[in-house]
């Protein structure tokens, strides 16, 4: 279902990715074989989207320790979590980070009897069965998805939640492609996401690139046209769910949430069960990434603020969930009472 675009993959025991800070202008593939290289695209925004960087994490992983010289058990064995640390200290809300870098603590800790060099094999085909499963994963939200999705609607979307935000097709997106695919005439609105212009930058290539109908706004404009009834339907992704169903998305989301709720509009939230994050019991305990001044004082280099302004520049914010009309996942569409609904799904589904 996904098109042509390949985000993240593992090749010749290097790491592949597109580069999402050179779209849309040129699509150009970066390789890297230095785990180092890896976290810098992380925290650099090369490669973005929650399940994207919990993959690109799994894969980082991987490749430090393919690379570390087996002097010692106890050697290599420190260098391996220290190399698992320096990956969590690179985003903060994103769930699936952590969820990705404690998959390969276990694999590690299962293969610990075994050499390095099957140890290290080990961590290589966990990365890659993580990366085939978020594929398989997106395929599972957009077939869950789609009915909620009707001819003529016109959906909202922000930031990128599609294909270069996974492995995959996308979570939100990924819905959205599934309908379109399924032949509903749809079209969608796509908030261009400031300050870094996600939506416009990302979003608007996956959806030109697919020829679904899409129009471009400036965030500013979406409480506007959904007074003007333009908009019916709001699906966006998420960085973390708590264990309340209160949704970690970009910087904006929450905005957008309010809105809809004012003009009756369903407002759906699309992610994968590794966004859950059980241990987490509302919103207000998911750190929220704070990101560097730059991104508000500047657009694509160009300074548009006066020189020592001070800015806060929170990347995401948090969507109680009574704004929520239902988390769609590859385990099924959850509706309120999310407490429950979550609860009951995590404990059947997950791993
Ligand atoms: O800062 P980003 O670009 O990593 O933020 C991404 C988002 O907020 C997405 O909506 C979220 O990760 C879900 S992606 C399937």
């Amino acid at each position: 279902m996904k098109g042509a675009i390949k985000t993240i993959f593992w090749k010749d025991d290097a790491v592949v990715m597109i580069d999402q800070k050179a779209l849309p202008h040129e699509e150009r593939l970066l390789r890297f074989t230095d785990y180092k290289d890896v976290i810098a695209a992380i925290k650099d925004l090369t490669i973005r989207g929650a399940p994207a960087i919990g993959v690109a994490a799994a894969m980082g992983i991987a490749l430090g320790t393919l690379h570390l010289a087996s002097s010692s058990k106890e050697e290599f064995n420190r260098a391996f979590y220290e190399i698992c640390d320096q990956f969590s200290r690179t985003r903060p809300t994103a769930r699936n980070l952590f969820w990705g870098i404690e998959r390969m603590k276990k694999t590690f800790a299962e293969a610990m009897p075994g050499s390095p060099d099957q140890i290290k094999r080990a961590l290589v085909e966990e990365a890659v069965l993580i990366c085939e499963e978020d594929i398989a994963v997106n395929e599972k939200i957009g077939i869950n998805g789609k009915s909620l999705i009707h001819d003529g609607d016109h959906i909202l979307t922000h930031c990128n939640a599609g294909a270069l935000a996974t492995a995959g097709c996308g979570t939100a997106l990924g819905v959205v492609r599934a309908a379109w695919e399924e032949g509903k005439k749809i079209h969608v609105f796509v908030d261009e996401t400031r300050p870094v212009l996600q939506g416009a930058r990302l979003t608007a290539w996956e959806l030109m690139k697919e020829k679904i109908p899409a129009t471009l706004i400036a965030d500013n404009m979406a409480g506007f046209l959904m007074k003007q009834g333009k908009i019916n339907k709001i699906i966006v992704g998420a960085d973390r769910i708590a264990a309340n169903g209160d949704v970690a998305n970009k910087i904006g989301t929450y905005s957008l949430a309010v809105l809809a709720k004012e003009h009756n509009i369903p407002f759906y939230v699309a992610a994968p069960l590794s966004t859950i994050d059980m241990s987490v019991l509302n919103g207000d305990e998911i750190p929220i990434e704070e990101r560097n001044a730059e991104e508000i004082t500047t657009i694509r280099g160009i300074r548009v603020a006066p020189e020592g302004m001070h800015v806060y520049n929170p990347a995401f914010d948090v969507t109680p969930s009574c704004y929520i009309t239902a988390i769609i996942t590859e385990a099924g569409v959850i509706f309120p009472p999310y407490q429950e609904g979550i609860g009951r799904i995590v404990r059947h589904h997950k791993k």
